[in-house]
C-alpha cells in the first residue's frame, strides 16, 4: 500500500492549513472571487427557499457564505477542519452571532447530527478523496424537506480551460485533476454533472435547481479591468448562468438538492 502524502488528511482530503493566504489572495482578493460572491448573492435567494432556518455550513473556509447567511437572519453553525481557515473566519465574523466548530465533514454525523433544514457545502467535495461518500454523509444530515446547497468544481470546465491554455497533452490524457500538493489550488476531485446527478439519486435527493458559476470569465483572453466591463460581464454571467448550454461549462456547478418530505402516516 502506498503511503498517504503528508499534505492530505487521514481520509485523503486536502484541509487548507498552509493555504489560507494563497486561497484568500488568489480567489477572494481577485475579481473572480468578487464575481462569485455577486452571483451567489443573486442566485441563492432564487435557488433556495430561505426563511431564516438554521444552517449547517460545511467546509466554511474564510467565512464569506456564513457571513452572508448570518446577515439574512439564519442561525449558522460554521464547520471547518483547518484551524488556520477557521481562525480567519472567526476574525472576519467577530461579534456576529454564529457557532464555529473545528470539524471535518466526516465528523459531522456525531458532532452536528441535526437533522438540518438547510446545509451549505461550497467548493469542498473537490478537495476530498471520497466525494461520493461525502455526499452520502451530507444527505444523511438533511431533515425531510431539507435543502442542500452544493457547489462543486466542474471537471468539464477544467478540460476546456486546459485546452484553451494550450495544455493539449494533459487534456488528451485526461490528466486534469491536481494532487492537492503543497500550495497548488487545482483540486484533486473535480466532478461532472453526471456524477452529481447519479450520487444525488443514490441518496434519495432531488435536483431542484442548477446553475453554472463563472460561465464566461475563465475563458476570456483578457480579464476585464475597467469597472464598466466588469459590470457588463457580471450581467452576462447572470443572464446565462442558468441557460443551457452555458451553465454546463461554469467553473463551478451550483445545485440545490432536496430531501423529499416524508409521507404523512
Ligand atoms: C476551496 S475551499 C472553500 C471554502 C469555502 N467553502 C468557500 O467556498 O470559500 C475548500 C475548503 O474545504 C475544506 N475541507 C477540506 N477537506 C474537508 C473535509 N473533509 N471536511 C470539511 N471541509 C474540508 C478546506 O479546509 C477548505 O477550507
Amino acid at each position: 500500500m502506498r503511503d498517504r502524502p503528508s499534505y492530505l488528511s487521514p481520509a485523503g482530503d486536502r484541509h487548507f492549513d498552509g493555504l489560507a493566504d494563497k486561497f484568500s489572495e488568489s480567489l477572494y482578493g481577485a475579481f473572480r472571487g468578487e464575481l462569485r460572491l455577486a452571483l451567489l448573492d443573486r442566485l441563492l435567494p432564487e435557488m433556495l427557499e430561505l426563511h431564516g432556518q438554521p444552517v449547517l455550513e460545511v467546509g466554511g473556509g474564510l467565512g464569506q457564505l456564513a457571513g452572508w447567511l448570518v446577515e439574512r437572519g439564519h442561525a449558522v453553525t460554521l464547520t471547518e477542519p483547518s484551524a488556520e481557515m477557521l481562525d480567519r473566519a472567526r476574525s472576519r465574523l467577530e461579534g456576529q452571532p454564529l457557532t464555529c466548530l473545528q470539524a471535518s465533514l466526516q465528523a459531522l454525523p456525531s458532532l452536528a447530527p441535526g437533522p438540518w433544514p438547510l446545509i451549505t457545502c461550497h467548493a469542498v467535495l473537490e478537495w476530498m478523496g471520497e466525494p461520493r461518500a461525502a455526499l452520502a454523509t451530507l444527505a444523511g444530515l438533511l431533515a425531510p424537506g431539507g435543502q442542500l446547497s452544493l457547489m462543486v468544481f466542474n471537471r468539464d470546465a477544467l478540460r476546456l480551460s486546459n485546452v484553451i491554455k494550450g495544455n493539449l497533452e494533459k487534456a488528451l490524457a485526461d490528466r486534469l485533476e491536481g494532487q492537492g500538493r503543497r500550495r497548488r489550488l487545482t483540486p484533486m476531485s473535480p466532478l461532472t454533472h453526471d456524477q452529481v446527478v447519479t450520487w444525488a439519486a443514490e441518496n434519495g435527493l432531488a435536483v431542484t435547481a442548477v446553475a453554472g458559476v463563472r460561465v464566461f470569465l475563465d475563458y476570456l483572453r483578457c480579464a476585464p479591468e475597467e469597472a464598466a466591463d466588469r459590470q457588463a460581464l457580471l450581467e452576462l454571467e447572470w443572464r446565462y448562468c442558468r441557460v443551457d448550454p452555458h451553465w454546463r461549462l461554469g467553473r463551478y456547478l451550483l445545485y440545490t438538492l432536496t430531501r423529499p418530505e416524508e409521507p404523512a402516516s
